[in-house]
């Protein structure tokens, strides 16, 4: 027997994208290049060679864009600003053109009962700012940007997400060199993670007050972190792993200072010189736990890992598992839609932020079009599916959960896998531009028309 499961009233159902994987235009009215233009333009850094030059062309194809989520009664949506279309030097002078895009998105959504919720920061960094997010003065300049960009929109919008996904820009950008600049450099990854705090905490009271009834948060990637047999050595590998992806960043933004074991890993791991590293300054610590509205949480797999031969001379070394290719989408995630539930209720109890917003959630399967138009993506609709339930089951059990952004309207270009994964619940002909809902996009639509969804 199947029961139907309701989600709670004025549940805000959404669909998510950023800037640099859907714009295009990257030369046009006045954008300056950003970090992403410069790493995907070296050769070998992105799968194929694909840049982000044109992507779903999205600059001239908004309009049909916005259409797209109101005939598919989708009624939030969260997109971010590309910084170097607004201020080409990071700083300084303001390009009223780029301004003007973003006006007539937001205009054009509002006049679609489509209610903008506004990413500052996804990854497309003004390449002009020397020294990236290494440089303690960036966090100056994205105040600045924080300040031009919520004068400017918050009139109209009210949901502000200052940084997205901290994690990325510091450790893969750093650590692993995966994501631009693509430098490897351990230690810059920590400062890097300094500076993306810290701006976001500079960022909240300006844009409280430029935007009196604003609600800001911040967006952290999370999943649980498991382990094969519990030796002590595994499960040193799971506390630095999650250490590493939900301490580091979650600790300081609810004001507990970085955690002392995953600081005295990086002394032993000789990352950082002392427990007391130089790039932390009197009053860092006070800025970035500045209280804030939601927190705002991506979730897409749970990882597995064991420790491997040198554990004890570096905490860090691990292998990570696999899952079976059977349950894995094809970015080779594991699905796991348990991991969203444990992950909301850990949070929850943990650091008790107040409401959280699920702002992506999505699976990357390539079907595509067959003659008739239709895209037949069932694996889609079945992750969807399980991850909503998981998502229920939470609300159930307590956690104030108030939204969920699919990640994403359309396929589009995947960073360092280009667009060779496709997320969307509409399908993208990159060479024709045309646009072809999935199955999942009308299963969407069902979900949201009846505010949730049977447990079978
Ligand atoms: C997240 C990113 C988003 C998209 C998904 C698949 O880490 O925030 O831009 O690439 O992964």
């Amino acid at each position: 027997m199947s029961n139907f499961v309701q989600f709670p009233k004025d549940f805000q159902w959404g669909t998510a994208t950023a800037a640099y994987q859907i714009e295009g235009a990257v030369n046009e009215d006045g954008r300056s290049p950003s970090i992403w233009d410069v790493f995907s333009h070296t050769p070998g850094k992105v799968a194929n060679g694909d840049t982000g030059d044109i992507a779903c062309d999205h600059y001239h194809l908004w309009r049909e864009d916005v259409d797209l989520i109101k005939k598919l009664g989708i009624k939030n949506y969260r997109f971010s600003l590309a910084w170097p279309r607004i201020l080409p030097e990071g700083k300084g002078k303001v390009n009223q053109k780029g301004l003007d895009f973003y006006n007539q998105i937001i205009d054009a959504l509002l006049k679609a009962d489509i209610t903008p919720m506004i990413t500052l920061y996804h990854w497309d960094l003004p390449a002009s700012l020397a020294g990236g997010w290494v440089n303690r003065s960036v966090v100056n300049a994205f105040a600045e940007f924080s300040d031009v960009a919520s004068k400017a929109f918050g009139d109209r919008v009210k949901s502000w997400v200052t940084i997205n996904e901290p994690f990325c820009p510091s450790i893969v950008s750093y650590k692993m060199g995966r994501h631009a600049p693509g430098e490897i450099n351990h230690t810059k990854a920590l400062i890097a993670a300094h500076h993306l705090l810290l701006a976001h905490g500079r960022a909240v009271p300006i844009i409280k007050e430029n935007v009196k009834d604003a609600k800001v948060g911040i967006c952290v990637n999370l999943g649980p972190v498991y382990t094969k047999e519990r030796t002590y050595e595994n499960l040193e590998a799971v506390r630095h792993a999650e250490g590493e992806l939900w301490r580091w960043f979650l600790d300081p933004i609810y004001g507990r200072h970085y955690p002392a074991d995953m600081l005295a890993d990086f002394v032993k791991m000789g990352v950082l010189d002392s427990t007391e590293p130089e790039f932390v300054r009197n009053g860092d610590f006070e800025e970035m736990s500045t209280p804030t509205d939601f927190l705002a949480i991506n979730y897409y797999t749970r990882n597995t890992v064991i420790a491997s031969g040198n554990q004890k001379s570096d905490p860090s070394s691990m292998i990570f598992i696999p899952a079976p290719k059977e349950i894995q989408t094809e970015m080779g995630w594991e699905v796991y839609p348990e991991g969203l539930y444990e992950t909301l209720a850990r949070v929850h109890w943990d650091y008790r932020p107040g409401d959280i917003i699920i702002t992506e959630n999505g699976a990357s399967y390539s079907d595509g079009p067959g003659i008739s138009g239709k895209v037949n993506d069932i694996k889609r609709i079945e992750y969807l599916h399980g991850h909503l339930l998981a998502v229920a089951k939470a609300i159930q059990a307590g956690v104030p959960v108030s939204g969920y952004y699919l990640w994403s309207l359309m396929d589009n270009f995947e960073w360092g896998f280009g667009y060779d994964q496709r997320f969307g619940i509409v399908y993208v002909d990159f060479k024709t531009q045309k646009r072809y809902p999935k199955d999942s996009a009308y299963w969407y639509q069902k979900v949201i028309q009846s505010n949730g969804l049977s447990d079978v």
